[in-house]
């Protein structure tokens, strides 16, 4: 018998893969900021979360895990390309991401989006108890607040968006540009990253099919959708805690060492995405250090490339790219043993992550485009001794909260050198005055602030647990 749920939420994947193994089935955490974010919730909340378990075929039985129920959504193959490689990541993603790749447009791909979310809507439909709340997250999914509502009239209903919301001009490109905005407007609140994003959807709203608004809460069918900015964030108490750990120290000293002690150490954390702005950040390094201005073993580079979405062919493409310029970093600067740029395409768990942000001396975060960056939040956290110092694009959702950050355009390579030169020498003093002063700030506005704001404003009943 289906088990039924106060609290679901929806998102494209479940907070753990499968890996079917010669041994049977495990489950590891699966990858991006979302799974991060949200378990913090769900582990207080007696909840269901509805989600695609990341392998093809058939869905796993519903089971438990870790106190929250996990309810997959099977996907073919056929699904796989067409709706989460074809329209979320070769449409919406680089659409709403200022079209840093031009995106694709497929009439295959939309209908099979179409009929994933009917399947995900029918899953939430099921597991929702009478009037419960119902969480659905993210690009994949946005005509899913629509499909429910039609389906569950009684349920309350929110949505979140964790990336960008294009200007009125791009997202007039989309052939089913209807049919998306019908489908969020089915929610009774739509949350974005920013002010800004929040403005442009209600102005679409307006524009796309002529709805009344007051404020940013729309007028449709005889009921309201609000729209507003949520800004997401991170366990910060979590991040502190692990890198307080005598275990993340030792570590971290340990990779500083294994780096050969060098006077300074960058390191990028990001997805292989096109989006991060990885290959700009290479160059600035690599400029610098055909200027002379930094030299190796001096300084070092670590980038950890986490593989995604390695099917799609922009990030192949960007892979070979990022490759062949770390190796000729490499070759031009290097020394036997001392790479300039040490390159990692792996996924790490948590304590690995907080390790090398105690060992960096300076983080780089230069998306050309970012919803948020919760890398750039969890670095500040974990930065407990207040060193370091953080160099941020401004095209980061994160940039308007960290204003403290060594922040640059990532589109004016001198622009970023500039940044990553200053923060290397910033004076001991004010460094530590930059990271105190965003520490403060995010201590204030971690994750379960988020939550709570959005739930709240979503009139959802607070956690039981
Ligand atoms: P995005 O959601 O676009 O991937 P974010 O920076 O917002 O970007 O979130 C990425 C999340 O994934 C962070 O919580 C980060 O700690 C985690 N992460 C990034 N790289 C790795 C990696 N190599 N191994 C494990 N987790 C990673
Ligand atoms: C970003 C998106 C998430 C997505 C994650 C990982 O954080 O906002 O929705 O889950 O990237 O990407 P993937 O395609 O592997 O799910």
């Amino acid at each position: 018998m289906t088990v039924r749920s106060g609290f679901v939420v929806v998102a494209n994947r479940l907070p753990v893969d499968e890996e079917v193994t010669s041994t049977g089935r495990q489950w590891r955490t699966s990858p991006g900021g979302l799974v991060t974010a949200l378990h913090p919730v769900l582990a207080v909340r007696d909840a269901t979360w509805v989600g695609w378990a990341g392998g093809v075929g058939g869905a796993p039985e519903p089971f438990d895990l870790d106190g929250i129920r996990l309810h997959p959504v099977p996907l073919s193959a056929d699904d796989i390309e067409r709706y989460y490689e074809g329209e979320s990541n070769t449409t919406i993603w680089p659409l709403y991401h200022d079209a840093v790749e031009p995106p694709t447009f497929n009439r295959r791909w939309s209908d099979a989006y179409r009929a994933v979310n009917e399947r995900f809507a029918d899953a939430a439909a099921e597991v929702a108890a009478d009037c419960a709340t119902v969480w659905v997250h993210d690009y994949q999914l946005q005509l899913v607040p629509a499909m429910l509502r039609a389906r569950r009239p009684d349920l309350r209903i929110g949505f979140f968006l964790h990336i960008p919301f294009p200007p009125i001009e791009l997202f007039m490109q989309m052939p089913v540009r209807v049919e998306i905005l019908r489908g969020l407007l089915g929610a009774d609140l739509v949350g974005f990253q920013q002010k800004l994003a929040a403005q442009n959807f209600v102005r679409l709203a307006r524009h796309l099919l002529g709805l009344r608004r007051t404020g940013t809460t729309v007028d449709i069918d005889g009921r309201t959708t609000k729209a507003d900015a949520f800004p997401i964030s991170i366990d910060v108490k979590e991040m502190e805690e692990l890198a307080a750990s005598s275990e993340v120290q030792a570590r971290a000293r340990q990779i500083r060492a294994e780096l050969g002690d060098p006077k300074t150490v960058i390191l990028g954390v990001d997805r292989l995405d096109y989006t991060k702005g990885i290959e700009l950040r290479l160059d600035a390094f690599g400029e610098l250090l055909e200027e002379g201005t930094l030299s190796v073993p001096d300084t070092v580079m670590v980038q950890v490339a986490t593989p995604s979405r390695e099917r799609v062919e922009h990030y192949e493409e960007l892979r070979v790219r990022v490759e062949r310029e770390v190796g000729r970093i490499n070759g031009d600067f290097g020394h036997v043993g001392v790479p300039a740029v040490h390159y990692l395409h792996q996924s790490y768990n948590r304590s690995e992550l907080a390790a090398l942000y105690c060992a960096a001396d300076v983080m780089i975060v230069t998306p050309l485009r970012d919803g948020m960056n919760l890398v750039a939040k969890e670095y500040v956290a974990a930065r407990i001794d207040q060193g370091g110092a953080l160099v941020l694009s401004e095209f980061t959702g994160a940039a308007s909260e960290l204003r403290h950050a060594f922040l640059c355009n990532p589109y004016d390579p001198d622009g970023v050198k500039d940044a990553l030169v200053r923060a290397i020498h910033v004076d001991k003093a004010e460094g530590r005055r930059r990271m105190r002063l965003m520490q403060r700030y995010l201590r204030a506005h971690d994750v379960n602030r988020w939550a709570r704001s959005f739930l709240a404003e979503l009139g959802a009943p607070e956690a039981t647990g």
